[in-house]
């Protein structure tokens, strides 16, 4: 022991945090099919944008794949929660391949809205983030050229469509949802005849934790999200933090924590991704308890009670 006793350190928890309806299914029907078919069961993609889900179900006899060549005959396969092109699942179908589809429901919504617009002969406009793969899954609903990927306001700006055009919208789901309000009022003010959902296609799951983590950050002086980052809603969670002008970090593991950043911090704010474990969140909590005597208080906004059903095929 050196030095003084540091003040307490007050954990402010955000709730909801951590996994989504989405994520539990996903994980769910992977952990599902190996108990069915055996292992190995390939799964085409992070099946969640974790390293921790994806190092445990690799234990457990999954194995990861980019595409679906990498697939050997005979095996099942499983593709990721953010969702397929359809040339996924047409070329499974073709190679006569069992799979099981883990696309969130609320991805698939999605995909049934682009589907819907494309028969109105609509052109559609997708506010996400390019190369994402949700991006890429929505993106694939339609043929080549019935859909522009944009990302911020002044990509509105630079759309050059006639004013008339026929046009929807539709948006990836774990976006930022004040910044997707103000890109979806500027296509509203260019294109005042631009269809689309009546809210956002945000999921309930991203907004929650995004208006979650709002509440504690104006009453902390550092925040940390645990999350990967290639996970779209967990950076988004960091960027609302930092909007309410509170220092954030997104970390993967307790271990990433350097102790000096809580230097003169009394109150601190934690939450998780969706597609980040529980485990993690008492994982920081502890190694926080290695520095400093803590008060730790959950901070609830929401309750969620949210369940999806597994593919017909794993139950019974
Ligand atoms: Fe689905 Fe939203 Fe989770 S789209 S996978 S419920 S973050």
């Amino acid at each position: 022991e050196t030095g003084e006793a540091k003040a307490p350190l007050t954990v402010l928890i955000a709730a909801p945090r951590g996994f989504c309806a989405g994520v539990d299914r996903a994980i769910e029907i992977v952990e599902r099919a190996i108990d069915r078919f055996g292992a190995p069961v390939y799964v085409r993609h992070e099946i969640v944008h974790n390293r921790f889900v994806v190092e445990s179900l690799k234990a457990k006899g999954a194995v990861f794949v980019d595409e679906l060549d990498q697939v050997p005959e005979g095996v099942p396969v499983v593709f990721s929660a953010h969702g397929v092109p359809k040339s996924v699942p047409a070329e499974a179908k073709r190679r006569e391949m069992t799979y099981l589809d883990a696309t969130c429901p609320l991805v698939s919504k999605v995909h049934r809205q682009a589907e819907r617009q494309l028969e109105a002969n609509r052109h559609i406009i997708f506010i996400g983030h390019r190369g994402h793969p949700e991006a890429v899954g929505t993106y694939g609903q339609v043929p080549e050229g019935s859909m522009t990927v944009i990302e911020t306001v002044e990509e509105v700006e630079s759309l050059d469509f006639p004013a008339e055009a026929p046009l929807a919208f539709l948006t990836q789901t774990t976006l930022s949802v004040d910044d997707t309000a103000q890109v979806v009022a500027a296509l509203k003010a260019k294109y005042p005849h631009i269809v689309g959902p009546k809210a956002e296609d945000i999921c309930y799951a991203t907004s929650n934790r995004q208006a979650a983590v709002k509440e504690i950050a104006g009453k902390c002086e550092l925040v940390l999200v645990i999350g990967a980052p290639n996970s779209s809603n967990s950076v988004r969670l960091v960027e609302v933090a930092e909007r309410c002008g509170t220092k954030a970090r997104l970390i993967q593991r307790a271990g990433e924590i350097d102790p000096s950043w809580l230097d003169g911090v009394s109150s601190l704010g934690l939450t998780a991704g969706a597609s980040a474990p529980e485990p993690l969140v008492l994982e920081v909590i502890e190694r926080l308890r290695e520095w400093r005597e803590l008060a730790v208080n959950e901070v609830v906004t929401a309750h969620e009670q949210i369940v999806f059903k597994l593919p017909r095929q794993l139950i019974d």
